[in-house]
């Protein structure tokens, strides 16, 4: 039940992501498409926003502001119109990207991580039609182990690249007890996802501000049930008292940085921007220290956060 939920939070990217693809191919939920039959009848209110809400909060920037923001790639399952962008991701060490469990899950790709034989990770490119930047082969894929896909707890994933990256693109991760995580606390959102919660993607890089939010304002929007439930030891909580700024599908794994540290990846939300549903974010603390944990850990690996 709880897992049909998640599925629903997810499934309206790929199926957006895949009309954005394919234009040919029509929102119709009985529109037939290779890996994303399930996506196609499953439109979720859940991916609904009042028209607008978060353009309103939007603003575009230049990929050499964030250097940080990648975005993931395949165009084997998205096809190529946007260069097979379908979720974001961070740069947190010159070899190592985090992005987002669900991101790597079979409801997103349509298939096993492992099966995607075109993975890439797209970085310095603001605008997803030009061919600028690099787009760099990932060479290994490790799913946090904890995370929970049934609550979307633990909602993170380290990509290993086939190619360093420069140092100036790596942002420093926030641990436990930074002040960057302090509720009121201003922060930015950047990605490629979705600008009206329609299916409308951007090609172009987009950031919004917004504030950390405490716990317990999460905690009252998401007490379990229809809408997920909040974490709080695992997810973060932000966004706007009267909505409108937000991320939305397709900028899940991006960045949520505040005082120049990442301390959150989009993970989830009811609908885009909407006021009283304010956007969940994977607790980067958590990333922090599960890489301490020696058990996780496993592989080549830089030497803490900034590595
Ligand atoms: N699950 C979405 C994705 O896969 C991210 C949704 C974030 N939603 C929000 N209202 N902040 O792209």
């Amino acid at each position: 039940m709880r897992r049909s939920f998640v599925r629903a939070l997810v499934r309206p990217l790929v199926l957006a992501a895949a009309a954005t693809a394919l234009p040919l191919l029509s929102m119709s939920p009985t529109s037939p498409t290779s890996s994303t039959t399930g996506a196609l009848s499953a439109l979720s209110p859940a991916s609904a926003a009042p028209a607008g809400s978060v353009v309103i909060g939007s603003f575009p920037i230049d990929v050499s502001e964030s250097p940080w923001t990648v975005a993931l790639s395949s165009r084997d399952r998205f096809g190529g119109t946007r260069a097979g962008q379908f979720c974001g991701g961070v740069v947190i060490g010159r070899t190592t990207v985090l992005t987002a469990a669900h991101c790597m899950g079979e409801d997103v790709l349509g298939t096993s991580a492992k099966s995607v034989r075109d993975l890439k990770v797209i970085s310095n490119r603001t605008d997803l039609l030009s061919n600028r930047g690099q787009e760099i082969p990932v060479r290994a894929v490790r799913v946090n182990p904890d995370y929970d896909s049934s609550s979307n707890a633990e909602d993170f994933a380290l990509l290993t690249l086939a190619v360093s990256l420069p140092q100036s693109s790596v942002i420093e991760m926030a641990a436990s007890g930074d002040p960057a995580y302090k509720p009121g606390t201003s922060a930015m959102v950047s990605g490629w996802g979705d600008l009206t919660g329609g299916g409308d993607y951007a090609h172009s890089l987009r950031a919004t501000r917004l504030h950390v939010l405490s716990d317990a304002r999460c905690q009252e929007a998401y007490p379990g049930g229809a809408e997920g439930v909040y974490v709080a030891r695992s997810m973060l909580c932000a966004g706007e008292a009267g909505g409108g700024h937000d991320a939305c599908q397709g900028d899940s794994g991006g960045p949520l940085v505040a005082k120049g540290k990442l301390i959150g990846l989009v993970s989830w939300g009811s609908g885009c921007g909407r006021a009283g549903s304010p956007g969940v974010y994977t607790r980067v603390s958590e990333v922090v220290r599960a890489r301490h944990l020696d058990a996780w850990a496993g592989g080549p690996r830089g030497t803490g956060g900034g590595a």
